[in-house]
Order: structure tokens, then C-alpha cells, then sequence
């Protein structure tokens, strides 16, 4: 066997003959390190041979998905657990990665099935301690404290689970590959290992994989390409909230987000988000406004507050937390230049309530309305939600699933709708005032009279 060692990036993957301080590929310093592969290519058998199949001629067995009962966990995946799927689950250390699925495998087994969780960070004795605090007693759930994914392999010829849990990629090692776990090359072959059991059998497998920001572990990334199924459990650590996303799915659409809350006992449910984030309100400041926006298939209500003050420095500050720095800048300018409302001299903060990041355009009108409600001290009315795209020229563009946006609003009781025009005559609603605006200017007009 030829060995040779290649330079892999272990944030994205990227290798080369030679050591680069600086990945060319995803531009991260100091992440590429110096793993010992097999240069010999796999040997080629000469009488096998490839038979395609002809499409219209082609026999499967629709399988059945697998219901948690964890609405949350279920819609993400995209309406239940697909059988032979392979799911990715990442997040930063301490998040509750490993709680969620235990959670998740107590559900999976319910009266009949078995699930075999393997953790190569914890041992039975931490695990049992942890079930015992999320109050989960199962026949079926078997645990096993284990790093070599050959060792897995072989226990599973002799015995079949309905579902097996691997707690974390990081962890696991094959000894077809000399470098150290957690490297790219061990968590890409181990996770391939991993999956090709799971489409021979169709038993679902769920990987945990941590993400860290210095490249010292392998991040998931490498692994986004071969599952199925990529999830990623986010939350400040400061805040209970938490929130499964789905950034890839085979099986069902992406950008569906479940949301829990990390409780005593474990991760909760929660079923109406809105509410959540819009629980510590305090109606009636400078700075705030409730903007409608969709994540994956529903509408969420979140507040976002906005802080303009004028800037001790020469040079004025700017900071987003939850919303895109670059849209901030380009919505300050808009303001500035096609309002004539002069912020460009201030320090601005903006802010989304409860950890949550909104990425779609449809939020601009409402920074733009939390920007200039701190900038003049006039709160906005407290029942009024605000959403729209914001052009360049300081127009206001239409957005999609206006009508659902709308309903949650009237759901918890908000009274008025600023929203773009060309939505506004579509719609037909007595529940709420919808008020339609082309122009950022006639938006502002409708805020503050
Ligand atoms: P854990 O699932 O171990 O995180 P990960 O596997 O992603 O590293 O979760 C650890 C955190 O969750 C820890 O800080 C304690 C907290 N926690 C609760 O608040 N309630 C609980 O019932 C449990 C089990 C954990
Ligand atoms: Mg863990």
C-alpha cells in the first residue's frame, strides 16, 4: 500500500501536495493539515459490470415515514423520519445536540421498535444520568459506548436496530485511515461507512456533528455533500431558545425551522413561536416594530429593535445582530439618500428579539421603520406589523406568502398591516387594516401620522 500525505483543509476539505497558511477555497487561516492517505487507487474487478435500469421500468417500495411524535422535529425533516436517510446533525458544543436525539430515540423506539445510540464522548453511566434527568425509560434503547466504526459495523451484522444514532462524527474512527479521528479524511470515510449501512438496510442513521470556528476539528461541512439530510440546532447559549434548521434536505424542502426551548427536563416543544418571541415585548418604545416573516413553510412574528444615537466618535458605528451587516448599510443609505432621513452620521445597532436570524429581503421596511421610529424617539404603534422588500431606489417591492403573513398577524391580535402595494391589492381581509405603500417615503408617512 502507497501512502502519501496531502494537505486537507479541515474546515471545507480543500487539499493540496503542500502546506498554504490560508485555504484558497473558503479563505480560513491556519486550517489545513497534513494527512497520511492511501495513493494507491481501488483496485478495479474486471467482470463487474454496470446495468442501468430503464426509468419507466424501475420497481421501489414506497417506504413509510417514521413519525416522532416531535411535531417540531418532524415538519423540519420534512414531514418524518425517511427510512434509510442518513441525517446530519450540527451545531457548537453544548447546544443539546445530544439531548435532542436521545429524546428523539426514545420516541422512534415507542412500544416495538429498538434504537441503538452510540456515543464516543459519553459513557453508559453519563447517558443513563442524563435519560434520568429528561425522565426517558425504553425498552428498546440501547446504548453503547464505541469509536471504531468497524466495531459498529460488525455488531450490527449480528444484531438490527430500527434506527441507529451516532453521537459525534468527531469521535469515530475506521482503521482503514491513519490520521487521527475528527480529521477530514477519518470523518469523511467513517460517514460514508455510515451511510452506505444505512441504504443497504433503510435504517435511518442520524451522525452529530460539532462545529467549532477554529479549523482544529473537522467541521461538518465536508459531510453536507454526502448525507441526505443536514440539520443544524442553533441558540445562544444565554437564551433557552432553540432552533432546528434544515440548511439541505432529499426528502422535503429546506429552510423549515422547528423551534424548542431547553428546559430542566430537556427540550420542549415550542408550538407557537410567535408568541414566544414576542413575549418580552414592551410596547410602546422608540426603536421597535414587529416585522412578519416566513421560515420554511411558516410565518414567524419576531421584533426587531433598532438603536440610533448620535456618534462620540468621528467615525460613526454599525452593528447587526439576527440581520444581513451589508443590507443594514445599504437600507441606512436608501434612508439617507432617498428619504432624506440623515442617519449616515450616527452610530446603528440593530437587533433581532430571541436569537433568531432573519435572511429574507421581505424584513428591509421593517429595519427601515425600526431605524427611523429611534432616529426621531416616536414609537410606532404597538399593533402594527410592517413588512416589504426595499429597492435601491427607495421602493417598496412585493414579497411572497403575503396572505399567511397577514393571518398570523390578525392570529395574535395586531390590528394594521404596512405592506407593499402591489401585495395589498391582492389581498382581501377584514380581520386587519392592510394598508398598502410603494415607496419607502409613503411607508414612513403611514408609520408616524
Ligand atoms: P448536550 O445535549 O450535552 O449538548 P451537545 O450534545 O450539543 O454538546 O446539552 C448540554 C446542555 O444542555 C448543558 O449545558 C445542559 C443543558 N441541559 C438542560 O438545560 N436541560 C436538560 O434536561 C439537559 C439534559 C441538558
Ligand atoms: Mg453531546
Amino acid at each position: 500500500m502507497k501512502l502519501k500525505s496531502l494537505f486537507i483543509c479541515q474546515t471545507c476539505g480543500y487539499s493540496s501536495p503542500k502546506w498554504m497558511g490560508r485555504c484558497p477555497d473558503c479563505n480560513g487561516w491556519n486550517t489545513i493539515a497534513e494527512e497520511i492517505v492511501n495513493a494507491a487507487p481501488a483496485a478495479r474487478s474486471r467482470d463487474s459490470d454496470v446495468t442501468p435500469f430503464i426509468l419507466d421500468e424501475i420497481q421501489y417500495e414506497k417506504g413509510e415515514r417514521l413519525l416522532t411524535g416531535i411535531g417540531e422535529f418532524d415538519r423540519v425533516l420534512g414531514g418524518g423520519i425517511v427510512p434509510g436517510s442518513v441525517v446530519l446533525i450540527g451545531g457548537d458544543p453544548g447546544i443539546g445536540k445530544s439531548t435532542l436525539l436521545l429524546q428523539v430515540a426514545e420516541k422512534i423506539t415507542g412500544l416495538t421498535r429498538s434504537v441503538l445510540y452510540i456515543s464516543g464522548e459519553e459513557s453508559p453511566s453519563q447517558i443513563k444520568l442524563r435519560s434520568e434527568r429528561l425522565h426517558i425509560s425504553s425498552k428498546g434503547l440501547y446504548i453503547a459506548s464505541e469509536t471504531s466504526v468497524d466495531e459498529i459495523m460488525i455488531h450490527l451484522q449480528k444484531s438490527a436496530y430500527d434506527a441507529l444514532i451516532v453521537d459525534s462524527i468527531q469521535t469515530m474512527f475506521t482503521a482503514g485511515i491513519s490520521s487521527a479521528p475528527g480529521s477530514v479524511s477519518q470523518v469523511r470515510e467513517t460517514a460514508s461507512i455510515l451511510m452506505s449501512y444505512a441504504k443497504k438496510n433503510g435504517i435511518p442513521v442520524f451522525i452529530v456533528g460539532h462545529v467549532t470556528k477554529d479549523g482544529t476539528i473537522a467541521g461538518p461541512r465536508v459531510l453536507e455533500h454526502i448525507v441526505d439530510t443536514v440539520l443544524y440546532f442553533e441558540g445562544d447559549r444565554g437564551h433557552p431558545y432553540r432552533i432546528l434548521r434544515s440548511v439541505k434536505n432529499r426528502f422535503g424542502s429546506t429552510h423549515e425551522i422547528g423551534v424548542f426551548e431547553m428546559r430542566e427536563g430537556g427540550l420542549e416543544e415550542v408550538a407557537n413561536p410567535s408568541s414566544l418571541f414576542l413575549s418580552e415585548r414592551t410596547a410602546g418604545s422608540a426603536g421597535s416594530v414587529v416585522v412578519s416573516s416566513i421560515e420554511g413553510s411558516r410565518p414567524i412574528l419576531t421584533e426587531i429593535q433598532a438603536l440610533v444615537s448620535s456618534s462620540p466618535f468621528g467615525i460613526p458605528k454599525r452593528g447587526a445582530i439576527g440581520v444581513d451587516y451589508n443590507r443594514l448599510l445599504l437600507l441606512v443609505g436608501v434612508l439617507d439618500k432617498r428619504v432624506g432621513i440623515h442617519i449616515q452620521g450616527q452610530d446603528i445597532f440593530v437587533n433581532v428579539v430571541g436569537g433568531l436570524e432573519l435572511n429574507e429581503p421581505a424584513i428591509d421596511l421593517s429595519i427601515i421603520a425600526a431605524l427611523t421610529s429611534s432616529f426621531r424617539e416616536i414609537p410606532i404603534d404597538p399593533a402594527t406589523v410592517v413588512f416589504g422588500e426595499v429597492g435601491l431606489g427607495g421602493e417598496v417591492r412585493g414579497v411572497t406568502s403575503a396572505d399567511i403573513r397577514i393571518k398570523e398577524a390578525s392570529k395574535l391580535g395586531f390590528k394594521r398591516c404596512i405592506i407593499p402595494e402591489r401585495n395589498a391589492t391582492q389581498i382581501s381581509t377584514n380581520a386587519v387594516e392592510v394598508i398598502g405603500v410603494s415607496t419607502v417615503k409613503s411607508a414612513i408617512d403611514a408609520m408616524f401620522s
